[in-house]
């Protein structure tokens, strides 16, 4: 499962080599741990246009000192904040340029370019055009900064509304999220007590989390101080327990088949006090070109993948088991987004995940308190992964800006900035975790 690949072109005699044969350049990426939380180097922010985001204050709460476009040349900068939320016409556009031109090459490797647009104006189109520009742009810098180095553009009108989103995107955490148009509103946002633990009281539960991404997402809810329900179906339930014993903080397992049709009732029943945090990440693939797919096969991928998150959802939704300030984060992929050859159920259920979080994400904040997003990841390095033949595994690992495969604690760390009781303005978005894939958009 190794990616020897990525092991070889960390030495120099294999840097050297791939370069001259014209291969793929991936960097290691730096990820987070709890001895380095933070990048390394200075944050410099830079406007283009007239802004008016309060935005100094939420900057320097990431702890990153700030950094001055001269200081730059002489220390690598860890992340430049371009502010163009004040760009209306295409000649504003040049101040985007001159902004970025000259820092772009003293961005550290892993370093981390985010922009900030406005949402787009319908009364005015010059404004609309240029700020949509700005995705264009955002996307095709992320192609070609290199270095593992990330690109994205963040919409958004109120900047404390936004400091979740703007800590994790200046963060280790988000190493394996490129090329992303994320969008920020301003609703109702608590600040953490704790920034290290912000789920500090809270109750997860993660569907399908005994192994690969699942487990992984348990355990970054349970460091960031949730307790968590590991549910999985019973056959899988001694390594629920294993997981649930070592995360501690109360954890708990639940074997659950997340198909049954009474699931909801018995997870309310499983966790009386109501849930903060709600994960549907359980998920299957039965492939097979459609021309050779029979019903079974068709029908077994949307029950888990769509019908029990629906499912569940409304039942619990119904019940109040979420609590006010709840979150939920559901798994799409980006299958589903762009399509895949051989997953045709597949991709389709999880573009119906797509769907449900868009349509139910202001109802479900209007309503109950409680945002609903979701993740879609990538090409991530699982035991699913490495089943996939030799060739097309490559080929999957390589094809995104950063060229290599995502771990599932990147898919991990952007959920739990999903859930994060700070991220309660960030609704109804679809995120994807995929180093910028080159399938879809
Ligand atoms: P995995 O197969 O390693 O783990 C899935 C877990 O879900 C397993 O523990 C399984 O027992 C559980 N599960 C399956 N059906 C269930 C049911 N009916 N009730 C309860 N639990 C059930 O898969 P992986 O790779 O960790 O994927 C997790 C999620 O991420 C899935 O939704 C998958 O579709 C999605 N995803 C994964 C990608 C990857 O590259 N690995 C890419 C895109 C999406």
């Amino acid at each position: 499962m190794a990616d020897r690949y990525l092991s070889l072109t960390a030495t120099a005699p294999g840097r050297f080599l791939t370069r001259r044969l014209g291969l793929p350049q991936p960097a290691a990426l730096r990820r987070w741990s709890a001895e380095r939380p933070s990048l390394d180097g200075d944050l410099l922010h830079l406007t283009a246009g007239a802004s008016t985001l309060d935005l100094m204050p939420v900057l320097a709460r990431t702890g990153l000192p700030p950094g001055s476009s001269a200081s730059s040349a002489s220390s690598p900068l860890a992340a430049v904040v371009l502010d163009a939320t004040g760009v209306r016409d295409v000649d504003m556009l040049a101040e985007v340029h001159a902004a970025l031109h000259p820092v772009v090459r003293s961005v550290a490797a892993s370093g981390r370019i985010v922009l900030l647009g406005a949402p787009l104006d319908p009364e005015d189109h010059h404004q609309a055009a240029v700020q949509q520009a700005l995705e264009g742009f955002t996307r095709s810098l992320g192609k070609e900064i290199g270095r593992g180095r990330t690109v994205n553009l963040v919409r958004l009108t109120d900047a404390a509304a936004a400091e979740s989103t703007l800590r994790f995107l200046l963060s280790p955490k988000s190493a394996y999220v490129s090329g992303q148009v994320i969008g920020v509103g301003t609703g109702a946002v608590t600040a953490p007590d704790d920034w290290n633990r912000p789920l500090a009281g809270r109750t997860a539960l993660v569907t399908g989390a005994a192994r690969g991404i699942g487990a992984a997402v348990a355990e970054t809810l349970a460091r960031d101080g949730a307790r968590v329900v590991v549910l999985d179906v019973p056959a899988a339930e001694r390594d629920a327990r294993d997981l649930a014993a070592r995360l501690g903080g109360g954890a708990g397992a639940l074997p659950l088949d997340i198909t049954a049709a009474d699931a909801g009732e018995r997870i309310a029943a499983e966790v009386p006090d109501g849930i903060d945090v709600l994960i549907h990440n359980a998920g299957v693939t039965r492939d097979r070109r459609l021309v050779n797919m029979p019903a079974e096969r068709w029908s077994s991928v949307f029950d888990v993948n769509l019908a029990s998150v629906l499912r569940t959802t409304d039942a619990l939704l119904a019940k109040g088991a979420l609590r006010p300030g709840g979150r939920i984060v559901a798994t799409a992929s980006i299958a589903g987004l762009a399509g895949n050859a051989g997953q045709t159920n597949y991709g389709a259920s999880k573009a119906g995940v797509a769907g449900l979080v868009r349509a139910l994400a202001p109802r479900a904040l209007a309503e109950h308190g409680v945002t609903v997003n979701a993740v879609a990841p990538g090409f991530i390095e699982t035991k699913m992964t490495a089943a996939v033949p030799l060739f097309i595994r490559e080929a999957g690992r390589r094809m995104n800006s950063l060229a290599q495969g995502g771990l599932p604690v990147d898919v991990a760390e952007t959920t739990a900035w999903l859930a994060h009781p700070a991220s309660g303005a960030v609704n109804g978005q679809v995120v994807r975790v995929c180093g910028q894939s080159l399938l879809g958009a």
